[in-house]
């Protein structure tokens, strides 16, 4: 098994470029599939994801190549097929295929989606948007069964603004009869950058990256590119790390207004950076003072980098208090954190820190995505060597973490145990 082996406490600087958004990249390519012709995905990050959603595509007799960051997929000979378990399992994103399949077929085969273990995560909302468009759901254990004669625009209003039910609603509705409105649409930077791609293809959507998204159904979809926005989160857990360990760290490529919920709590922080047009330079900050955060949906503090976030508020003078609003089980990482020498008090989705501690290498798991992403920004700044294990988690999501982290000058590696 490999685990990730961290020597804490080197100063971090030079530059780091942010590749592409994982949770864009991760629906770009399922959507895809509606296209009757090739299409062409730029700055596609390199995670296990990615691979994963590819072998999927493939299955379905699409044709793909991967060339660094460059995706193409030629989906003119793809066919229906069920997705097996172990597909449908490997990630949470294989959901997306639910919408892209059955707006392209009229008939979907495939299991409940897998992914981090951070609540219970139903796909009630996103059921209950292809049932309003005219579809029959029938689910037999995690076997989702899904058809429709025909596809018919209509008014949804979302319970919740989902991100996943709001793009899989979109994929569904984008070949459909007349239109479709989606109301309290969520409005994520990666749902912007999915109706991007599905408009190059020829498809009629506006709104996105407001809470109401409408869709005129059109027949055909063309050939099309995309580029992959910068990955927001992937920024945020660097731009973190400069604040405690950087000596001019450089974060580049990214869009600013994507990490302004971040930007604008670091500056709460006392937590000082140079914001250029594309880039973020900073510098381990002195005198840190502790904040609240509370994670919201997009444009608010993004629940994905508020793990990673949990660390600078070891670091911070003070008390602060921490509440999870979107997933019920994202405190894993905890207890890791404590073993390393933090003083946090948590419930299931509430936290206090007390800092700042200094913290102390340690045997820790990534107990998902972002909780692993936490464990090795606390092995940076601690003294002494942390060994991470349950590594896959991270490698789904962060793009050669291991070489941008050595090259800014990191101790870091991964070694079999
Ligand atoms: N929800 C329902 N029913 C549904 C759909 C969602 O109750 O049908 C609930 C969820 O259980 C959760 C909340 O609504 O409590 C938010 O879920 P949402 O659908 O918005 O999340 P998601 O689409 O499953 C994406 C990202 C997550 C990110 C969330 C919120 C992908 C593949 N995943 O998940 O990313 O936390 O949006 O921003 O895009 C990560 O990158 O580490 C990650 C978990």
């Amino acid at each position: 098994m490999k685990r990730i082996s961290i020597n804490g406490g080197n100063t971090l600087s030079g530059t780091i470029n942010i590749t592409g958004a994982k949770n864009s990249a991760v629906a770009l390519i399922p959507a895809s599939v509606l296209c009757d012709e090739q299409t062409t995905i730029y700055n596609v990050p390199n995670i296990s994801d990615r691979d994963a959603l590819i072998d999927i595509l493939n299955c379905l007799n699409c044709e793909t190549s991967v060339n660094n960051d460059l995706v193409k997929i030629d989906s003119s000979k793809c066919e229906n097929k069920q997705i097996s378990l172990e597909l449908s399992k490997k990630m949470r994103a294989s959901y997306y295929f639910m919408g892209a399949l059955l707006s392209k077929f009229k008939h979907v085969e495939m299991y409940f989606p897998g992914g981090c273990n951070i609540g219970k995560r139903p796909i009630d909302i996103h059921i209950k948007g292809f049932e309003a468009l005219g579809a029959t759901v029938k689910i037999k254990g995690d076997l989702y069964t899904i058809d429709a004669e025909n596809l018919k625009g209509t008014n949804i209003t979302l319970d919740f603004a989902s991100v996943g039910a709001t793009i899989n609603i979109m994929l569904a509705a984008v070949k459909a009869e007349g239109r479709t409105v989606i109301r309290n649409a969520a409005r994520e930077a990666e749902i912007v950058n999915i109706a991007t791609f599905l408009n190059n293809m020829g498809a009629k959507i506006t709104g996105a990256g407001t809470s109401v998204i409408r869709i005129e159904g059109v027949d055909y979809l063309h050939r099309a590119m995309i580029e992959v926005i910068p990955d927001r989160i992937e920024a945020g857990t660097y731009i973190i790390l400069g604040a405690m360990i950087g000596n001019e760290l450089k974060i580049n490529n990214i869009i600013p207004e994507h990490i302004d919920a971040l930007l604008s709590k670091l500056r709460e922080m006392n937590v000082k950076y140079l914001l250029e047009e594309n880039s973020v330079t900073i510098s381990k900050a002195e005198n840190v003072r502790a904040a609240n955060i509370k994670t919201a949906v997009y444009p608010g503090f993004p629940t994905d980098i508020a793990q990673p976030m949990m660390v600078l508020l070891t670091q911070a003078n003070g008390v602060s208090m921490y509440e999870e609003t979107i997933w019920e089980n994202r405190m894993g990482h905890v207890k890791h954190l404590v073993n390393m020498g933090a003083n946090i008090k948590n419930g299931n989705t509430n936290a206090v820190v007390i800092g700042p501690t200094p913290l102390y290498g340690a045997d820790v798991e990534a107990t998902d995505l972002r909780g692993g992403a936490a464990m090795v920004l606390a092995g940076l700044i601690a003294e002494g060597t942390t060994k991470v294990t349950s590594i896959e988690h991270i490698l789904r999501g962060y793009d050669n973490i291991i070489n941008k982290l050595k090259n800014v000058g990191a101790d870091i590696k991964i070694e079999e145990y």
